[in-house]
């Protein structure tokens, strides 16, 4: 097989949590492109049917499934559906990752566990059930989007770096454990991306000088450069890379 053919997914079934935008949509469309069929998943009806067009046009075949990514039962019911409809599944990507970033202790307990079942308990559950379909076939891709907030943080936020660092922990731990059924696991920690969700930073002119001199490339990151790294770890040119942390960053976090 050609080192080209390695990053075919022609045939795979792929999972792509938050796929309706930002990275994860900007991942979904590089394995849709690479020939996975790709499940994206969010809350919004309007924004996956969005994507999932979008992928369609592209040549690439998609669909969505709407809920909430805290709701077991829902996960559960979107697991059945895809091992009803498709038997399997090849790739998950855990990317759903909400954000609240403000000091320990403005924090209740209630939204300390709220945001640890959105950003870590659901892709822990995700992939133990994802791992179940993929042991099957002795094959499997497990990836979850961290970030490099935890590894650096800035002051006032504490939740969301510990949810990440979590995820980073379980990446590691489910390498080990299902290394043995052919299943990899790994991590993509991004660094600054001008997503949607940061548009008014991304905007904002007074950050460019922090911008220019943490970030070795001088620039936030476009959505659509995090896309190569997940295709990487979702294929089969990255068959004996487990349990890595492939940070995505412009250099950000080897700055002095
Ligand atoms: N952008 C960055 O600079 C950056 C840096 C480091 C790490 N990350 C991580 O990268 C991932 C993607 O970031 P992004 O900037 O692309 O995020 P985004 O633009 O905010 O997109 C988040 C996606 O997740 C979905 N989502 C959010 N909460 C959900 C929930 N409770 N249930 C189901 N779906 C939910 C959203 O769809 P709905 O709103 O329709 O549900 C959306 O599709 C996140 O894990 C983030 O923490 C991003």
């Amino acid at each position: 097989m050609s080192i080209l053919e390695r990053f075919s997914l022609a045939g795979q079934v792929a999972l792509v949590t938050g796929g309706g935008r930002g990275l994860g949509f900007e991942m979904a469309s590089a394995l849709a492109e690479a020939g996975a069929h790709v499940i994206v998943t969010g809350r919004t009806t309007a924004t996956l049917e969005d994507a999932v067009r979008t992928i369609r046009a592209a040549g690439g075949t998609a669909e969505a499934a709407v809920f909430d990514i805290a709701d077991r039962g829902a996960q559960r019911a979107v697991m059945a559906e895809i091992d009803k409809i498709h038997g399997r599944l090849d790739i998950l990507i855990s990317n759903v990752g909400a954000r609240d970033r403000r000091p320990l202790a403005e924090f209740d307990d209630e939204a300390v566990l709220e945001l640890l079942r959105t950003d870590l308990a659901a892709a822990i559950t995700l992939s133990r059930d994802a791992s179940v379909l993929m042991k099957r076939r002795n094959y499997g891709r497990l990836i979850a989007v961290t970030s490099i907030s935890g590894h650096v943080v800035m002051p006032g936020d504490c939740v969301y770096p510990a949810a990440k660092q979590g995820l980073t922990g379980l990446m590691r731990a489910m390498a080990v454990e299902f290394g043995p059924h052919g299943i990899t696991s790994n991590a993509i920690a991004p660094g600054w991306f001008a997503t949607e969700t940061n548009a008014a930073m991304a905007a904002n002119e007074e950050l460019m000088p922090f911008v220019r001199q943490r970030i070795p490339v001088q620039r936030w990151g476009r959505p659509d450069e995090i896309a190569g790294a997940a295709l990487f770890l979702a294929s089969a040119a990255a068959s004996f890379v487990n349990g890595h942390v492939l940070t995505v960053d412009g250099g950000m976090t080897v700055t002095m």
